[in-house]
C-alpha cells in the first residue's frame, strides 16, 4: 500500500515537472524576443514590449522578463506570440499591469481554462487566424479569479478578435465574465444561420460598440439580438449571404456605421429608421437592381453613401438628396448606372422644378463619385450634373458610353454642350425605346453597302478569270492538261480492301 502511495506521488510529481518544463524559461526569453522597456525619457514606447512573433516558441514562457514591471498597475504591456505553432495556449504568467495579447496565425486548436486569470488587466486579446472552434471558447476560458460570492471576478477586456476560426457557433455562456467587450469580431468564421447559443452569448454584449459579423455566410439574424447594445455604433455584416436587410440591424439604436455590401440583397429598403446613421457602404452587390429612394426619410442623418461595383444597377434617383439632406459624399462609381435619375422622368416643367428643389438640397454634398458607368448622356443627366454643380474629376474615367455622337466625352465637358437640342434632333422627342445599334437605319444600309461591294468585287474579279482563261486557252497554252482515268477496280491495292 505504502508502495503503490510513494509510486503515485512520484507519478504525480513527474506530471507536475513535466507540465512546468512545457513553458518557455521566463529569465531567458528575452534572447528568444524582442523585450523592450518603456522609457518616460524617450516617450516612444508608452508600455514594454514582449516581441515573440515567428521565434519558433511552442509554449508559453513562465515568467515576465526581470525587467518589465509587472505590478504597477498602471503599467502596460504589450506581449505578441504570433507566427509560433502552438496548438495549445497556455495561461499567461500573473501581471497587474494592462495587458495587449496576440497570438494570430498560432494554429491554435485549444486554449487553456483561465488563460487570463492571473492577468485581470487584460484589455484585448487577438486570436485571429487560428483553429479555434465554438466548444474550445467557454466561459472557463475567459474567467478572473475565484470569487466567492459569484463564482469568478470578470476580466476587464475591452477587444476580442477571434476572426478567421473555424467556430460555427458559440457556447451560450463563452462571454459571461467579459460582458464589458466593446469591440467583437467574429468576420470569416462560418456561423450560417446564428444558433440559438450564439444569440443567447451575443445579447450578454450589452457594451459592445464595433461588431464584425463579416464574411461569416450569415442568412439571417435573429431580431433580439441587438436589442441591448445600445452603445453598438458600428456593425458590419459584408459578405454574407442576406437577401434583405435583416430586421435586427433596426433595433441597433446607436447605429453610425454600417455595411451591408457583398450580400445577395436585389431590392434595398431601408424600411425603419436609424436615426444616428452616417455612413452606409452598399458596394459590390451582384444582384442589386433597385433602390426604394424614398425609404431613405429613414436615414436623415447620413454623411456618407458608398454604392461601387453594383453590376446590376441601371439607374440611380438623386431624390435621395432630398431625404438625406445632409449627405456629403455619394460614391457611385464601378457600376452600370446609365441614368441618374428614373429615365420616364422626361424634360418637362416638372422635371426643372425638381432639380431646382434638388439644388436647394445639394448644399451638403462635397463629393460625387460616377466614374466607371456606361452613362447615356442626355438632357436629364445634364440638368442633373448643372444643378449638383461639382465639379467632376477629371483624371476619373467618367465618361458617356452613349448616344454614339457623344461617346467617350468627359462628364465634365457635357455641361458645356448643348446636349438638349442634340438629343431631340437625334430621336423623337419621349421615344424611350431605342433600337439596338445594328437595327438602326444607317447600320443596315452600311451593312447592305458592303455586302453589295462585296459581291460586286466578286464577279468582277470572276469575269476577269474567265476571259484570262479563254484567251489563254485560245492561244494553246491551256491551264488544263489532258488527264489519264483509270479504274480503280483494275489497280492490285484496291483488291486488299476488298477483303
Ligand atoms: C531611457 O533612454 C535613454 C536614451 O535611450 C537612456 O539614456 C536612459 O538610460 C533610459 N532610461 C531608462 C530608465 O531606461
Ligand atoms: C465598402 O465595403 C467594401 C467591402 O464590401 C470595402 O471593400 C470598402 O472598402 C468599403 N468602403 C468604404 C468607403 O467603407
Ligand atoms: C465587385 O463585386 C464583385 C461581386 O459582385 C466582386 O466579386 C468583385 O471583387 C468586386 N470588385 C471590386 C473591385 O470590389
Ligand atoms: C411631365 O411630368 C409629369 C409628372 O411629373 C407627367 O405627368 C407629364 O406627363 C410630363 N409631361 C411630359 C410632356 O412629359
Amino acid at each position: 500500500m505504502r508502495i503503490l502511495r510513494m509510486l503515485l506521488f512520484v507519478l504525480v510529481m513527474c506530471a507536475i515537472a513535466a507540465n512546468t518544463a512545457d513553458f518557455e524559461d521566463g529569465t531567458s526569453i528575452c534572447d528568444k524576443c524582442t523585450c523592450l522597456v518603456a522609457n518616460s525619457t524617450t516617450t516612444v514606447l508608452s508600455y514594454d514590449l514582449l516581441d515573440c512573433s515567428r521565434s519558433n516558441l511552442l509554449h508559453m514562457f513562465d515568467n515576465w522578463p526581470k525587467q518589465f514591471e509587472t505590478s504597477n498597475p498602471q503599467r502596460e504591456i504589450v506581449v505578441s506570440l504570433s507566427g509560433n505553432e502552438m496548438t495549445q495556449l497556455q495561461p499567461l504568467p500573473p501581471t497587474s499591469a494592462s495587458l495587449v495579447f496576440s497570438c494570430r496565425h498560432c494554429k491554435l486548436e485549444n486554449l487553456a481554462s483561465g488563460l487570463f486569470l492571473d492577468t485581470p488587466n487584460v484589455l484585448r486579446a487577438d486570436l485571429s487566424w487560428n483553429k479555434l472552434d465554438g466548444y474550445v471558447l467557454s466561459s472557463d476560458v475567459f474567467r478572473g479569479q475565484y470569487h466567492e460570492e459569484e463564482n469568478y471576478a470578470s476580466l476587464s477586456l475591452d477587444v476580442l478578435d477571434l476572426g478567421y476560426n473555424v467556430i460555427t457557433q458559440l457556447t451560450d455562456d463563452v462571454f459571461k465574465y467579459v460582458t464589458s467587450l466593446r469591440r467583437l469580431s467574429l468576420a470569416y468564421n462560418a456561423l450560417g444561420k446564428i444558433s440559438e447559443s450564439t444569440a443567447t452569448a451575443l445579447k450578454q454584449l450589452i457594451h459592445l460598440e464595433y461588431l464584425d459579423l463579416s464574411y461569416s455566410s450569415l442568412t439571417h439574424i435573429d431580431s433580439e439580438i441587438f436589442i441591448e447594445m445600445h452603445a453598438l455604433q458600428e456593425l458590419l455584416i459584408q459578405g454574407n449571404k442576406l437577401t434583405v436587410i435583416p430586421d435586427a440591424v433596426f433595433h441597433t439604436t446607436s447605429l453610425v456605421s454600417l455595411n451591408l455590401g457583398e450580400n445577395p440583397i436585389d431590392t434595398l429598403n431601408m424600411n425603419k429608421p436609424l436615426h444616428k446613421l452616417h455612413h452606409l457602404n452598399m458596394s459590390s452587390m451582384p444582384a442589386l437592381n433597385r433602390i426604394h429612394v424614398d425609404s431613405f426619410q429613414n436615414v436623415k442623418s447620413l454623411r456618407s453613401l458608398t454604392c461601387r461595383n453594383n453590376t446590376a444597377l441601371e439607374v440611380f434617383d438623386l431624390a435621395i438628396l432630398g431625404h438625406a439632406i445632409n449627405l456629403q459624399q455619394l460614391d457611385l462609381s464601378q457600376s452600370s448606372l446609365k441614368h441618374l435619375s428614373p429615365p420616364n422622368r422626361r424634360v418637362n416643367d416638372s422635371l426643372i422644378q425638381n432639380s431646382l428643389e434638388l439644388q436647394s438640397n445639394l448644399n451638403s454634398l462635397e463629393i460625387l463619385e460616377l466614374a466607371d458607368n456606361p452613362w447615356h448622356c442626355d438632357c436629364d443627366l445634364q440638368l442633373v450634373l448643372t444643378h449638383v454643380g461639382l465639379k467632376l474629376d477629371t483624371e476619373k474615367n467618367s465618361r458617356c458610353e452613349t448616344p454614339n455622337m457623344l461617346i467617350s466625352l468627359h462628364l465634365s465637358e457635357l455641361t458645356h454642350i448643348d446636349v438638349c437640342d442634340l438629343v431631340v434632333n437625334e430621336t423623337p422627342k419621349n421615344s424611350i425605346y431605342e433600337k439596338p445599334a445594328f437595327l438602326r437605319p444607317r447600320a443596315i444600309f452600311l451593312t447592305l453597302l458592303s455586302i453589295g461591294i462585296v459581291v460586286g468585287v466578286g464577279i468582277v474579279i470572276g469575269l476577269i478569270i474567265v476571259c484570262l482563261k479563254r484567251r489563254l486557252t485560245d492561244n494553246g497554252i491551256g491551264f488544263t492538261s489532258p488527264v489519264r482515268y483509270t479504274s480503280v477496280r483494275e489497280s492490285t491495292p484496291s483488291a486488299v480492301y476488298q477483303l
